[in-house]
């Protein structure tokens, strides 16, 4: 929801709760201040906000809320920079400027009725949280969910005080790993591509979606194919730089293709190959 007539204006939003997920990572809990701007705000899992902090700039984060549970939007912010510093500095009652909903979002009517893989590396569960929790709340409309999930060590996974519920859940099966774990982890070690291989989920009526950092999905993908997902059948969100995410300003193409418009979620299939860089 952006303000027609000046699509780079952002609503204001007051930080409500602020959680310390991991040393880099910390989530904000945000409500739109007008409660008109709030009731017709929407948005579809996988699609993304500018957030900006005011003097300082703006920045782009996934919804990992759901709008199956609107009492609040949520982003998870990791260190990086200037924005996300800033970001991370900032308190419950502090105001935060919002630009969005933007981009696409999950393709849901290709994952219902399937088994869906969510594979996850670092801050890479964010956008997968929102998929999630929206899975789990329309558990009917889908069929087992497997999510495996890496960090670099224990202190670096987030949604630490979830991960048991997720676990619990009915039709849910969990994997965790680190690549390096403190004594006693009682969970995998190991990078998630090699983790996913030992796994081996079964391709049939499923769909995977990855998201992470790039060099991890780029083996995700490797290991997805060898296990024999389709292309269409593996989803993944691009972290392209993204400046007026609305398709005007041209930071964000990979050929013909904006990520901010067109994107960030796409089908190995649609990329065709991942770009260059990733
Ligand atoms: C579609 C999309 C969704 C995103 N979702 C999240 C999220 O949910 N949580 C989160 O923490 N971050 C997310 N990001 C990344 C986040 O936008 C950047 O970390 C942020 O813009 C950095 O701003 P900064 O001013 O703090 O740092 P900057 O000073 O701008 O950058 C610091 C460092 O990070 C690198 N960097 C910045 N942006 C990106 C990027 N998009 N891709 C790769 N490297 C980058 C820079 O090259 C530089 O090395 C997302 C990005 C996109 C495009
Ligand atoms: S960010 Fe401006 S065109 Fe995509």
């Amino acid at each position: 929801m952006t303000d027609a007539a000046n699509p780079y204006l952002p609503l204001a939003a007051t930080v409500v709760e602020v959680v310390d997920e991991t040393p880099a990572i910390k989530t904000l809990r945000m409500t739109l201040d007008d409660p008109a701007a709030r009731a017709a705000f929407t948005y579809r899992p996988g699609q993304v906000v500018q957030l900006s902090v005011y003097g300082v700039g703006e920045a782009t984060f996934v919804l990992n809320s759901t709008p199956t549970r609107p009492e609040f939007l949520q982003c998870s912010v990791m260190r990086a920079g200037e924005v996300t510093e800033a970001l991370h500095a900032l308190r419950t009652g502090d105001q935060v400027g919002l630009r969005g909903p933007l981009g696409n979002a999950f393709p849901l009517d290709a994952l219902r009725g399937r088994d869906v893989l969510l594979v996850a590396g670092g801050i890479g569960m964010a956008p997968l949280r929102t998929l999630l929790l929206y899975m789990l709340d329309n558990r009917a409309d889908f069929g087992t969910i497997r999510l495996l999930y890496g960090a670099r060590g224990p202190r670096d996974m987030a949604y630490g005080a979830e991960l048991e519920q997720w676990a619990a859940a009915p039709g849910l099966e969990l994997t965790l790993t680190v690549d390096a774990p403190d004594p006693g982890w009682p969970h995998r070690t190991g990078l998630i591509p090699n983790v996913l291989r030992e796994l081996a989920p079964s391709p049939e009526g499923a769909v995977a979606v990855t998201c992470g950092p790039p060099i991890m999905i780029r083996f995700t993908v490797q290991a997805l194919r060898e296990l024999g997902f389709a292309d269409a059948a593996i989803v993944t969100t691009l972290e392209r730089r993204m400046k007026c995410g609305i398709g005007l300003c041209g930071r964000c193409n990979i050929g013909p293709r904006y990520v901010c418009v067109d994107g960030p979620v796409f089908t190995m299939a649609e990329l065709g190959e991942l770009p260059a860089e990733l």
